[in-house]
């Protein structure tokens, strides 16, 4: 193995001038509205729900830590994509800094962003229409907008837990007679599903229509083209952002200051158990910098679009959890559907029916942009001669990726039939956010910019020789003399056997490293800030969380060498 292929890095961007390239129609505004486009969807409209019942109305801090974590992923997304603008998103950005392997590993982690976080999309999605549907009277089979994994789940789960001389016949039955009623509405269903199910050669047929006819409708959508796709997002942008902003003018008026007390109801562990949930809120304004080969002016206005989306989600979204934890007790907060929930509870209902369809057509606005993010990056991945040719081939007539964007629809609807919501939502924050740190990371090993060298946006250097450190020593000193348990835990080797204490030992050791690093060598304060605060975001993942982070790499390192390591166009240059 020649190990210097690995770390090999590309310094040479040329865009494909041929017929097959893509076309350049989008500007400012339209890259703004696909940025929020992909951020406003099922995290606000959904998982939001969970975190805020277990954080209480504290969640609004990792709402704003997540936001200010992903500003700074964003400044430094924006000082790669005014330098390297074509499409490809963080993975061309690794290749440009840190070589070939993490350009892949990155490559990799972005499928968890894109093609699994739609999953997740696609579930709240369909979990919004059968909302409606069953409020209309129309109620479909719960086996057929049920995902398979949760409803086995529950029903063996129960079913294993009833006295075995009952069990001959039909269990199932016996049990729901029984005992539905003790359930929360959600296992109810699943376990009804599952109950219900037709069998073929012994296997309940359960699984989420909804979710896959909706996969299939906008993977057509995004085969057909860029243009159409555009226009169809913009109006969803608008409709959503004008729900958004009602639910809080009006919700305003309804809020009881009673339910803030408790405000952090379950300390600060309980806001951080919020983490993927809260920081799936905001993914998506990245996905801006995989349009960069059909923007008009790209070195400019990718960065605008990226904070403008930004910024503008922020201020929602902190609004949002103020005005969701103060309408009903925080505890209630745990449901699928929370927004309309909400409403509900308080007897808005004329809002709630009006949120219920908004919301079902800004899941689609997410799944639209991701959808078309996802197979950009391998383009620029097959170019590079890391995946297959057919990944970069562009449709002779509606000029898209098309080969790519059929397999993008595969991997997020072949696993609707077996995965669930709570499983995709970790993987894919956990994926995002070990993205973010690589692109911050990436940014400090950038050799500095020259005068005149490149167009737009520049990262504004602030020497951290003196400054991180010092942010670092007096962060430990604050934590030491609020919580004097905690460094006590972390030295004591005894203790390591947890993820909690893993997980924040090595955080300060990568903090205390960086600040040595950052002395000798003057790093670039800004992506330090960034990578901090991204990695801390990591310290609330669970144990469950990391065994399939790695299993995932696993696989993806066995591909990379078996294929692109050899194939690799820079390798064999
Ligand atoms: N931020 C996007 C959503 O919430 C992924 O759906």
């Amino acid at each position: 193995m020649n190990w210097q292929k690995l770390f090999r890095v590309k310094t040479d961007f040329p865009v494909a001038q041929e017929s097959g390239s893509l076309k350049r129609v989008l500007g400012v505004k339209d890259l703004t509205f696909f940025g929020i486009a992909a951020i406003i969807g099922a995290g606000i409209f959904s998982s939001i729900g969970e975190a805020c019942a277990s954080g209480g109305p504290a969640s609004v801090y990792l709402i704003i830590i997540c936001g200010i974590a992903c500003a700074f992923a964003a400044l430094c997304y924006a000082e790669f994509a005014s330098r390297i603008p074509v499409s490809g998103s963080a993975y061309t950005y690794a290749y440009a800094s840190f070589g070939e392997l993490f350009a892949w590993v990155i490559g990799w982690a972005l499928i968890m962003e894109y093609a699994i976080g739609n999953i997740y999309v696609a579930f709240s999605w369909s979990g919004y229409v059968v909302h409606l549907l069953d409020q209309l009277g129309w109620f479909l089979p719960r086996w057929m907008v049920t995902d398979y994994s949760s409803a086995s789940e529950i029903f063996n789960k129960l079913i294993s837990g009833m006295d075995q001389s009952m069990v001959s016949g039909d269990a199932g039955a016996l049990w729901k007679s029984a005992n539905l009623s003790s359930l929360s509405m959600n296992d109810q269903n699943a376990f009804i599903a599952y109950a219900d199910s037709p069998v073929f050669m012994g296997l309940h047929i359960v699984f989420d229509a909804p979710a896959l006819l909706i996969n299939i409708l906008i993977t057509m959508l995004v085969y057909r083209g860029i243009k159409e796709s555009k226009n169809a997002s913009n109006i969803m942008v608008i409709l959503k952002l004008v729900a958004i902003v009602l639910v809080i003018v009006v919700g305003v008026a309804y809020i009881d200051v009673k339910n803030y007390e408790p405000f952090m109801p379950n300390g600060f562990k309980g806001v951080m158990s919020g983490v993927s949930a809260l920081f799936f809120t905001y993914i998506g304004f990245d996905a801006v910098s995989t349009l960069a080969e059909e923007a008009k002016n790209p070195q400019r206005d990718l960065p605008r679009g990226m904070f403008y989306s930004l910024l503008i989600c922020t201020v929602l979204y902190i609004f949002i959890t103020l005005v969701l934890t103060g309408m009903v007790p925080y505890t209630s907060l745990a449901v699928g559907d929370p927004l309309a929930f909400v409403l509900g509870e308080r007897g808005i209902n004329w809002l709630e029916y009006i949120v219920s369809i908004v919301a079902v057509v800004a899941m689609a606005s997410v799944l639209l942009v991701f959808q078309m993010g996802q197979p950009r990056i391998w383009l620029s991945m097959s170019r590079d001669g890391l995946l297959p040719p057919a990944f970069a081939k562009i449709h002779n007539k509606f000029s898209t990726p098309s080969f790519a964007t059929v397999i993008t629809g595969l991997m997020v609807g072949v696993p609707i039939l077996f995965t669930n919501e709570s499983f995709v939502l970790d993987f894919t924050s956990i994926g995002t956010i070990f993205a973010f740190v690589l692109v911050c990371g990436g940014v400090l090993l950038l050799p500095a910019r020259k005068a005149g060298e490149g167009k737009g946006f520049r990262l504004p250097y602030v020497n951290g020789k003196w400054i991180f450190p010092s942010l670092v020593i007096g962060s430990i000193a604050l934590a030491q003399s609020g919580f004097p348990d905690y460094f006590e835990g972390l030295l004591d080797l005894k203790q390591w056997n947890n993820m909690f204490t893993v997980a924040h030992g090595l955080y300060w050791i990568l903090l205390i490293g960086l600040s040595v690093m950052t002395f000798m060598k003057n790093w670039s304060l800004i992506p330090l800030l960034g990578l901090s605060i991204c990695a801390y975001l990591l310290t609330g993942m669970e144990a469950n969380n990391w065994y399939w982070f790695f299993a995932w790499f696993g696989v993806g390192l066995v591909i990379y060498f078996s294929y692109g390591y050899r194939k690799s166009k820079l390798a064999n240059a």
